[in-house]
């Protein structure tokens, strides 16, 4: 990698020039209100302007600071233009400026961990646009805060930011935003839109994650944040080694299809994806993770983990920096100025989006465009079908052999790991078995129609096994009545059109995420005969699902395993083959999920954990002693040792460490944060399976069938060779949850598609 910088004299000649330029300006910025910041820090919590501070300098050296004594007086339209004009040139030459060093080499190597951690290293022009328009509004906030901020601290001055109402108006994604729905259509949209009548862009993919607390960036609009004391927060890799350390203990009663549940649902909820350049990853380390890459090389959306030297695993290995890059961020949905809000590039409906894509052109991709199915391919001495393939194999795959299976699926992660796959494997094949009786059934149906049916059948499955069972199981059953998550036993009719259903921040950056605690240091075959069970460790399978498919029983075999198999413990102890082997590929080294989920909260911007504690309805914390309610004494003097002060603890890290709520796999604050999403996900979704009374509803009758599915149903439909299975799948086989023949209709009730018979084509 130093070869690199040899090579590259001419980044190098910018990068000084850069240096000079960003002298220079730092004089100027005597003429305005920057006491929030130090210049030390100036790069640190202003990524906005680290490296372009010189297109600022004419409006440094001309302007003064505005001073506006009354929240209702206007902040002069001159200055918010000029503002918005310069935030945009910022914006731009810090793209450009991403670009250059991409293209002078400082990018990163395919099927390393970091790359594959991108899962695609372009993103969709929408979303560039998005991307690219946020940054001129976060570019012009930073502009307007440093001109305007006098006795303002950041969070004061956002507040009355939003008070003034000032919006970004001529950007073409800004006038883009609002959508037309045609009246009550009988199905969802592919992207979401239009679920709500009155707010048809809530929930849609490409929405911003919604907040139930203030963010806490450094400058209040998108700087990593510090702590209380202005000094750093503590390093998320020495967090992740010392609070999460591996220890092999697992659950009693959960299976491992409870975690890949956990995750599948996950993705169908949410998926926050990294900033890349218009020419791929962004690199922020030195090659091999031997060092942070030094600032003039750095991509201004670079927040990488550094390694401490005495590091238990990664010393052996050199590595002294994970990368990590920041989220894309959007608009809000007015196109005001203010804070970052990070991108939910997937609708936020459970609405089996992994399966049928959040975006038409990927959706029409998947589809056979023959009898309602979903696109399949078949393999020699395997009755069902498999994933279809995706082109580009190796760019996304990381195969041994060209014959190696790569997915293509309604999202990226599907080949992150081949229990994934598994369980997306499981869902495709059901559509298609749900097609085929519906056509059947109903000769004269088109495929238009036999595919939509079909979907509304399986998302109504998903949301049921999530809600009926997965729910119940990992978080109590009284405490989902508490927060009136459970769907009645009939129709529900409490959908709410003022609901947001868009994914709390918190929840997908932090209080979901502990569930990276239930994955297993291995994935477990079983053969039919069940004389024998195999392991086969995670990491060597990331983005590699060839084990699906090694042998034509391959793929039963691991439905067998995961359904034998118990998951992690929910406790903060990690398997290594996440906290330092994750994405390994062929290297030694991986990165660590863990840290990265510490470092993603700070990106969010997510409030601290006692910030939470209050909003979940526990008390405020003054002092670390304060936590003993919740979190065990040997806890707290480990986060004692690690944090300055009780106020500086990560959402993620405080939540982990608490005790379960009774029933539950979560402690109170996560518990709560995870109960709020999951109201929101039911209430606020027009299309929930069970709404009565709505022009799209099920009819009793075909409620009653949809009601009976069930994980143990799903697995018995749509496997070869899988004959038994425990009627509560997401739990292993005990003496009172006992294995049943797939054919005992009475153990496992089957969902009966006659109600779906029409009598005329006209209905
Ligand atoms: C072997 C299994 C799993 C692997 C390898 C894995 C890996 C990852 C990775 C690489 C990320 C992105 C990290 C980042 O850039 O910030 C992520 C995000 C996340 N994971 Fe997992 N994960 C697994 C299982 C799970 C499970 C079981 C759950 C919950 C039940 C879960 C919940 C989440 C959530 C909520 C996010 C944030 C998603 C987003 O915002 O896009 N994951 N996971």
């Amino acid at each position: 990698m130093i070869t690199v910088f040899t090579e590259r004299k001419s980044v190098l000649r910018v990068s000084v020039l850069l240096c000079v330029l960003l002298n220079v300006s730092g004089c100027c910025f005597s003429d305005w209100d920057l006491d929030f910041l130090t210049d030390d820090l100036f790069s640190d919590v202003s990524p906005i302007l680290a490296n372009t501070k010189f297109l600022l300098d004419d409006l440094f050296k001309t302007s003064n600071k505005y001073c506006i004594d009354h929240e209702e007086d206007p902040i002069p339209s001159d200055v918010v233009a000029d503002c918005i004009r310069r935030g945009r040139e910022l914006a731009r030459a810090a793209a450009r400026r991403g670009n250059e060093l991409v293209g002078n080499g400082i990018s990163l190597e395919d099927a390393s961990p970091a790359m594959l951690h991108f899962f695609s290293a372009s993103l969709p022009s929408e979303v560039r646009k998005a991307s690219d328009t946020s940054h001129e509004i976060l570019s012009a906030t930073k502009l307007l805060q440093m001109k305007m901020s006098t006795g303002r601290t950041p969070n004061t001055f956002i507040s009355f930011l939003k008070h003034q109402g000032v919006r970004l108006k001529d950007a073409a994604y800004c006038q883009s935003v609002k959508v037309c729905c045609s009246s009550s259509n009988k199905y969802r949209t592919i992207d979401g839109t239009c679920n709500n009548e009155e707010h048809p862009e809530w929930g849609r993919r490409g929405a911003p994650f919604t907040r139930i607390a203030t963010p806490r960036y450094a400058d209040g609009i998108y700087a990593m944040p510090v702590a209380t004391s202005g000094r750093q927060l503590p390093n998320p890799r020495v967090l992740s080694t010392r609070l999460f350390s591996d220890q092999p203990i697992g659950s009693r009663v959960l299976s491992n299809m409870n975690m890949q549940w956990g995750q599948f649902i996950t993705h169908d909820l949410v998926f926050q994806v990294m900033e890349v350049t218009d020419k791929g990853g962004i690199q922020c380390c030195l090659g091999e993770g031997a060092d942070v890459l030094p600032s003039e090389w750095l991509n201004d959306k670079c927040i990488p983990i550094s390694v401490p030297e005495d590091d238990q695993f990664y010393r052996y290995h050199g590595v002294k920096c994970l990368n990590f890059v920041r989220s894309v961020t959007t608009p809000r949905d007015d196109c005001s100025l203010g804070h970052a809000e990070q991108m939910n590039t997937v609708t936020s409906y459970l609405d089996g989006s992994p399966i049928y894509g959040s975006d038409k052109k990927l959706a029409s991709k998947l589809r056979s465009r023959s009898g309602g199915r979903l696109r399949q391919e078949t393999r020699k001495d395997c009755l069902r079908g498999f994933l279809p393939s995706v082109s580009d194999k190796f760019a996304v795959c990381d195969l041994r052999n060209s014959s190696d299976p790569c997915y293509l699926a309604g999202d990226t992660r599907i080949n992150q790991t081949p229990t994934l796959a598994m369980l997306h494997t499981l869902l495709l094949r059901e559509h298609n078995r749900v097609a085929d009786v519906l056509s059947e059934l109903n000769p004269l149906w088109s495929d238009e129609r036999l595919y939509q049916e079909a979907r509304r059948i399986v998302i109504a499955e998903i949301q049921h096994i999530t809600y009926q069972e997965w729910l119940p199981v990992n978080f109590g059953e009284y405490y989902l009545r508490y927060y009136r998550i459970s769907p009645s036993s009939l129709y529900t009719r409490d959908y709410s059109a003022d609901v947001n259903p868009g994914v709390i921040n918190s929840f997908g950056a932090a209080a979901f995420r502990f569930l990276h605690t239930l994955i297993s240091d291995n994935i477990m075959t079983c053969p039919s005969s069940y004389n024998a069970a195999y392991l086969h460790r995670l990491s060597d399978h990331y983005f590699n699902p060839s084990l699906l498919e090694s042998t034509p029983d391959s793929f039963d075999d691991i439905v067998r395993g995961i359904i034998a198999q118990n998951e992690g413990e929910s406790d903060p102890y990690c398997s290594g083959e996440i906290t330092n082997l994750l994405f390994k590929s062929r290297n030694r080294w991986g990165m660590d999920l863990i840290a990265m989920d510490i470092q993603r909260g700070r990106d969010h911007g997510i409030a601290s954990y006692n910030e939470y504690r209050e909003i979940c309805g526990l008390q405020r914390a003054r002092c670390f002693q304060d936590l003993a309610n919740e979190i065990p004494q040997d806890r707290i003097n480990a986060l004692q040792y690690l944090y300055e002060c009780v106020d500086d603890i990560d959402l993620f890290v405080g939540g982990a460490l608490e005790r379960d709520v009774q029933g539950s796999i979560l402690g109170h604050t996560f518990q709560c944060i995870v109960a709020e999403q999951f109201y929101r996900t039911r209430i606020g979704d027009r299309y929930f399976y069970d709404n009565g009374e709505m022009p799209h509803s099920f009819t009793n009758d075909q409620l009653k069938e949809i009601k009976k599915a069930s994980m143990a149903r799903l697995i018995c439909d749509n496997t070869d060779g899988v004959h038994f299975v425990q009627r509560k799948a997401f739990e292993v086989e005990s003496a009172y949850n006992p294995k049943y023949r797939c054919d005992d209709y009475n153990a496992i009730p089957y969902v009966d598609l006659t109600a779906w018979k029409k009598p005329t084509i006209f209905d």
